[in-house]
């Protein structure tokens, strides 16, 4: 069975793709020009799966050249689209859209034109909708426009909706929505940053609570859903709801570094407090 990994150099897409082999699976996986493997050769080293990397059929284009994708589907079973640009600055919002919402229509529309037996998507929580006075939310809740919304979660929504659309077309998909994934891999980058920022003495912290979900875990689900047969359906990925502060704390334990201790401005996002650390540094 051949399996084509999209964002296979990122976080969640090289755990895919050590587990995939790790199965027997022929894995064949998308890099830009521009890509850096370090990501996935970090990841297969951590699993101590060195030898198998050398397995993976690299072929090199873009989500956001329709023809990059649908030419490298030829003899593809099914595919895993991870690849996305996971951005918090405006002046990436445009670049955002364009990667995550036409990237997606892209994939969705090669995969219906080669007739791709199943489509994995890695959407995320931020796509899905949220009670404005709980924050609590499911895979039913209805999506809403508030404060709480991000440039990066409406470009997941709307990519979701591609999705779907292919979903009506006749693809068997499933979706996955995990919360803040957390693994081995480059720690300079994405969710992982955080582990640098405490690494490099981050001094705030925010008693907020967020869902976390290990990296091998996002992968494990996925794929389980992919082999059942369950389609068009979505999930939340999500281990446990763990405040700020003490996810903070225990990685400068592990870290051996001193834990943030001052609590960030109320309303302030922790993001943004370690975008604004970092740009200090800069
Ligand atoms: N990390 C999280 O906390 C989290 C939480 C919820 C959902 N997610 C979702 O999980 C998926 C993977 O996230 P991640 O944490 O693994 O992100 P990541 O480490 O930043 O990796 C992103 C991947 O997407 C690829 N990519 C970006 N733009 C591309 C394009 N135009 N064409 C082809 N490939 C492109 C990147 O390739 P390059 O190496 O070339 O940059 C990289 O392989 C994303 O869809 C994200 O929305 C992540």
């Amino acid at each position: 069975m051949k399996v084509f990994i999209t964002g296979a150099t990122g976080l969640v897409g090289a755990h895919l793709a050590v587990d995939l082999l790790k199965k027997g699976y022929s894995v064949r996986a998308l890099r830009r020009s521009s890509s850096n493997l370090k990501t996935i050769q970090a990841v297969f080293a951590c699993y101590g799966a060195t030898a198998l990397f050398s397995r993976i059929e690299w072929v090199e284009g873009d989500t956001t050249d329709y023809y990059s994708i649908e030419d490298n589907l030829e003899g593809v079973d099914l595919v895993y689209h991870a690849a996305a640009l996971i951005s918090y600055w405006p002046r990436e919002f445009a670049l955002m859209e364009k990667i995550n919402v036409e990237g997606t229509a892209n994939v969705v529309n090669a995969c219906l034109h080669k007739g791709i037996k199943k489509l994995a998507f890695v959407s995320s929580a931020a796509a899905l909708g949220h009670d404005v006075h709980t924050r609590h939310y499911t895979e039913k809740t209805p999506w809403k426009q508030s404060t709480f919304v991000t440039h990066y979660g409406i470009s997941k929504y709307n990519a979701e909706r591609e999705v779907w659309r292919g979903a009506e077309e006749g693809l068997d998909v499933i979706i996955v929505n995990p919360v803040v994934v957390i693994g081995p891999g480059d720690w300079t980058k994405g969710s992982s940053e955080i582990i640098t920022s405490i690494d490099k003495g981050l001094k705030f912290y925010s008693d907020r609570i967020t869902g976390f979900v290990d990296a091998r875990d996002v992968a494990q689900a996925t794929i389980q859903l992919m082999e059942s047969d369950i389609k068009n359906e979505r999930f939340v990925l999500c281990a446990e709801n763990v405040v700020w502060k003490d996810i903070f704390a225990q990685i400068a334990n592990a870290l051996g570094k001193k834990a943030p201790s001052i609590k960030a401005p109320e309303g302030v996002l922790v993001n943004l407090v370690v975008l604004l650390e970092k740009l200090n540094r800069q």
